[in-house]
């Protein structure tokens, strides 16, 4: 079945309806980045419709970014289309934005100008900072950055770590310098956006592994790695993204077992690291092929474009040669400026009220959590800036985002985040701190309930799904 063989007339004007079938396609992975779409004549004759039609469907999918049309050579679906792992161009004022994991950035703004005050002074008795530097980032910042994530459960030293302009760019690093085209790599089933398009640039194949509110399925694990012999796996056990799930104590013993069995080379991100209890990662547990990746994307600000990455000397070796051929090193004044937030205690003064102001976020879900909504579960671990709400099978995750993103919501649907090869979810993640208020993510939580519970579909008794995906 083609995209275009499943429009709803009902919904509105064709062309829109034509649009928005372009769209889901382009979420769901049906159209691929530089595909061509159906000439205008064969696509109007397919659908029985005027040519016009075609016309003006073709030119609102240019003005939504997600196609480009040239006279004469057809019209393609752009590289860089506003789904999966790019930034909602839509953020005008009176929308509320769900969709994407920032931090509470206006608590932000007084540390962080303060912090840059005190860093313009300290360049003219350390213009070093203004230099190049050795690839790994200064010896004293490496020691700063481990100290802090040594709170955070991290066992490691400032000769295993190396600065990276975030984790995005940690997992590229790792990617390129330890993949080769037609290698096989794990992933939980839903995973960060970020990986797909770093698969596809280095012609990895994806294959998804299921998890649990536990995280990973180790017996999963086990039969995948003998069934594809994959170069490494990828996960994400601290309030795992999409689905806040927070892999317990035991299964990541479990899979530190596995992986040594297969020596399997593993990717850990800890975005979230600051967030939540301590617990240990499973690098600690396996530390002579687990690359661990963090940055201060959500503690600090995204836009500091700091993160690391901790290895084994042995690892570390090529990932710094990698890194200084990329970029020679990150920005030692970004650098500087996280390390003294850490220093002067401001991401510790960070940290406890990004807790406080979340766990408060959070008591909003409450309604949802126990609205009259059949089908319908939230997921959430306390602790997490994101949850993930599974939706009744009447109402269709793509459907509920557009619908939503009409009355100003956005939220990212499970299609975002799902492998190839994995059975559609019905599944929405909704940030809770990216709203710039508790009043408007109250709101937006308002507008998703009653979204839920509208039409009321039947009633029928729900059970969570033992298995997330
Ligand atoms: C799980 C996960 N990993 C990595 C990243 C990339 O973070 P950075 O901003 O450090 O590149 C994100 C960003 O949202 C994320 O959620």
């Amino acid at each position: 079945m083609h995209w275009y063989q499943t429009l709803d007339f009902a919904q509105g004007p064709l062309y829109q309806v034509i649009a928005q079938a372009i769209a889901r396609a382009v979420r769901t992975g049906e159209l691929q980045a530089e595909q061509r779409l159906p000439a205008q004549r064969t696509l109007a004759k397919e659908i029985g419709c005027t040519l016009g039609t075609i016309s003006r469907a073709y030119q609102l999918t240019n003005e939504m970014g997600l196609t480009r049309s040239t006279t004469g050579s057809g019209s393609y679906i752009c590289a860089q289309h506003p789904f999966g792992f790019a930034i909602p161009d839509a953020q005008g004022p009176a929308l509320i934005n769900m969709s994407i994991n920032t931090p509470l950035l206006q608590s932000r703004a007084e540390l962080m100008g303060d912090a840059l005050a005190a860093l313009a002074q300290r360049l003219s008795f350390d213009p070093a900072l203004m230099d190049y530097q050795v690839d790994q980032g200064a010896l004293r910042q490496r020691q700063v950055l481990c100290d802090w994530y040594r709170t955070a459960g991290l066992d490691c030293q400032p000769e295993q770590l190396c600065i990276t302009a975030g984790a995005q760019h940690g997992l590229a690093l790792v990617l390129s310098t330890f993949t080769r085209p037609g290698d096989a790599i794990l992933a939980e089933a839903v995973s960060y956006p970020g990986l797909r398009p770093l698969a596809e640039r280095f012609g990895l194949t994806l294959h998804p592994l299921p998890i649990d509110q536990q995280g990973l399925i180790p017996e999963a694990l086990d039969e995948q790695c003998r069934r594809h012999m994959p170069r490494l796996l990828f996960c994400n056990p601290r309030f795992h993204n999409p689905t806040s799930s927070w892999m317990s104590e035991r299964r990541k013993q479990q899979l530190a077992t596995l992986a040594r069995q297969h020596q399997l080379l593993v990717v850990e991100d800890d975005i979230l690291a600051h967030f939540g209890p301590t617990s240990v990662p499973l690098y600690n547990l396996y530390p002579e092929q687990t690359i661990y990746l963090s940055s201060l994307s959500k503690s600090l600000a995204p836009g500091l474009r700091i993160g690391l990455l901790v290895a084994s000397p042995t690892l570390m070796a090529s990932l710094s040669q990698t890194l200084r051929q990329d970029i020679w090193m990150a920005s030692p004044m970004m650098a500087e400026l996280a390390v003294r937030c850490i220093e002067s205690g401001y991401s510790r003064q960070l940290q406890a009220s990004d807790q406080l102001e979340l766990s408060q976020r959070a008591a909003l879900l409450r309604p949802l959590i126990t609205a009259n909504s059949p089908g319908g579960s939230v997921q959430y671990q306390p602790g997490s800036p994101h949850g993930w709400l599974h939706l009744p099978a009447q109402l269709d995750a793509l459907q509920f985002v557009e619908q939503l993103q009409h009355k100003g919501v956005l939220l990212k649907p499970a299609s975002d985040f799902t492998l190839a090869g994995v059975q559609p979810i019905n599944a929405v993640r909704f940030s809770l701190s990216a709203p710039l208020t508790r009043d408007q993510l109250h709101q937006g939580l308002q507008l998703i309930q009653q979204q839920l519970c509208s039409p009321r579909p039947p009633a029928t008794s729900h059970q969570p799904p033992a298995a997330i995906v």
